[in-house]
This record gives C-alpha cells, sequence and structure tokens, in this order.
C-alpha cells in the first residue's frame, strides 16, 4: 500500500509523459532504493524499478533473478522516497507472459502492494494481448522494444537489434503493436540507431532510448551504471556521471587505515559520562 506521504504528493502522470511526445526530452532514471529515489526524485521526470535490480543490487547474472516479491519490497522502497517523479515498475520474467489474466493480475498485485504509476512489460507483437488486457483495466503500460533483457538466454546473449532488413521490420512491427494496445510510452533499448530514430518519428507515443538513439523523446540508465557504481562491465552505452566505485574504495581504504590504528571512533565519536 502507498505511505501517506507518497498517497499525498502530487506526481507526474503516464498522462502527462505521454503528451510531451515530441518537447523537451524525458530523463528516466531506474531506482531500487529509498535514499536513491530520494536523491534523484528532484531532477527526474520517471523512475523504473526495474528488473535490473536482480543484477545491479543482487547480483544475480541476468534480470531472470527478479520475481513479484523482490520488485514489491524494492518498489515500496522507491515509492516511500519519492513525491515527484511517475514510477513505472517492470513485470519481472515469468508474470505476464503466459495470459492476459495472469500479466493483469500480476500487473494488479504490483499497483496494489506498492501505488506505483505504472508498469513495464517487454516484448512487442508477441505480449500485445498482455498489454491491452492491463491497459485495458485502466493501469498505465509503459512498453519495451528491442534489446530484451529477459530474453538473453534465448537470444543467446546482449545483441543490438536492427541490424538487417527483417529485424527492422520486426523492430517496427513491435513499436506500432505496443502503441495500438494503449502502452503511453516505450522503452528502446539496444538498436542500431537511425531505427531508433525511425520508430520515433513514426510513433504517437514517446520513445525513451537506452543504447538507442538521441532522437528519442526521453532516455533512461540504470543509476549504478550513471554514477560510477557498476562494479562489473559497463555497457558502450553508458555515460558515467560520476565515478562512485573510487570514491566507496577510498573511503574504505581510510577507514581500515583509521580502525587499524585506533585513530576512529575520535573523541568526538564516543559518548563520555558527565561530571
Ligand atoms: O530493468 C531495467 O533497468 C530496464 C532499463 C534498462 C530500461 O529495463
Amino acid at each position: 500500500m502507498a505511505s501517506d506521504a507518497t498517497a499525498a504528493s502530487s506526481r507526474i502522470t503516464p498522462a502527462e509523459l505521454s503528451a510531451r511526445k515530441g518537447g523537451t526530452p524525458i530523463v528516466c532514471l531506474t531506482a531500487y532504493t529509498y535514499p536513491v529515489a530520494r536523491l534523484l526524485d528532484p531532477h527526474v521526470d520517471l523512475l523504473l524499478v526495474g528488473d535490473s535490480v536482480a543484477m545491479v543490487l543482487h547480483g544475480h547474472k541476468t534480470t531472470l533473478g527478479a520475481t513479484m516479491e523482490m520488485m514489491i519490497l524494492h518498489g515500496q522502497a522507491v515509492m516511500r522516497g519519492t513525491r515527484r517523479a511517475c514510477v513505472v515498475l517492470d513485470m519481472p520474467a515469468g508474470s505476464y507472459e503466459s495470459s492476459p489474466a495472469v500479466a493483469l493480475a500480476s500487473a494488479q498485485r504490483l499497483i496494489d502492494e506498492t501505488g506505483c504509476d505504472a508498469v513495464k512489460l517487454e516484448g512487442g507483437v508477441d505480449v500485445v494481448e498482455q498489454i491491452a488486457a492491463i491497459t485495458g483495466a485502466g493501469i498505465a503500460v509503459m512498453g519495451h522494444i528491442g534489446l530484451q533483457p529477459q530474453s538473453v538466454e534465448k537470444d543467446g546473449g546482449y545483441k543490438i537489434k536492427g541490424g538487417t532488413d527483417a529485424a527492422i521490420a520486426t523492430l517496427l512491427a513491435d513499436a506500432k503493436a505496443v502503441e495500438r494496445a494503449g502502452a503511453f510510452s516505450m522503452v528502446i533499448e539496444g538498436t542500431m540507431e537511425p531505427v531508433a530514430a525511425e520508430i520515433t518519428r513514426r510513433a504517437t507515443i514517446p520513445t525513451i532510448g537506452i543504447g538507442a538513439s538521441a532522437a528519442c523523446d526521453g532516455q533512461i540508465l540504470v543509476v549504478d551504471d550513471a554514477i560510477g557504481l557498476t562494479v562489473d562491465r559497463v555497457p558502450k552505452f553508458v555515460k558515467e556521471y560520476a565515478s562512485l566505485r573510487d570514491t566507496v574504495a577510498k573511503a574504505a581504504v581510510h577507514y581500515a587505515e583509521d580502525v587499524r590504528a585506533r585513530a576512529f571512533p575520535g573523541p568526538e565519536h564516543i559518548f563520555q559520562p558527565k561530571g
């Protein structure tokens, strides 16, 4: 359930973001925790509690490690830390593919148990009925086409999409399907730049790029990538706006030195009885 603080807030709505098609680019980041959500909230339009949380915070090899319970726990934390941004929760693999009814039940649970503003699911033509069932029930949906991390095992790795005429046709059809099913926006991930630009030109809903094109109506990055906290491989499409890896490592070295030298805690950090 949404907390009192989040319920009383005035958030950017999916409909408002949808109306920004072709306007000022929509600023999106992922967030998974309360403190990071609080820090990002004043500066972004949309926070995605991505299923990337399974990799970024829980150390899974792929996003297939995400569960409904994991998404709900992190969704609740992000909702507590935000008043302004539109908060979208990823539907984890296995929670929507089997049927429109299953997809709707999962989406409704994510909304009911977190109070988030919308859900996101991966796929195009193959999930059109799932998206339609969810939007038909009045729940806002963000689509996700192009490279779909939940399909990484099926695809045999993280493969950039749109390199052949057939792949371009598939992407264009996926974008159209997602739009027709009623999504308010769609993520385009890991595609050849001209295809993402063309989808953006043709679509009537905003496209949010990641490894896609500067022409998209908005951009998203995984927050740990953007702040330089990612400890494994940093993908080519990431720009690091800070280098928290170094900051954290230096702080740990300094702390360890202080503890070993009994320089911490100092007099200012300890409690002495009065008198
Ligand atoms: O899970 C995630 O973080 C995502 C974004 C990369 C778009 O889906």
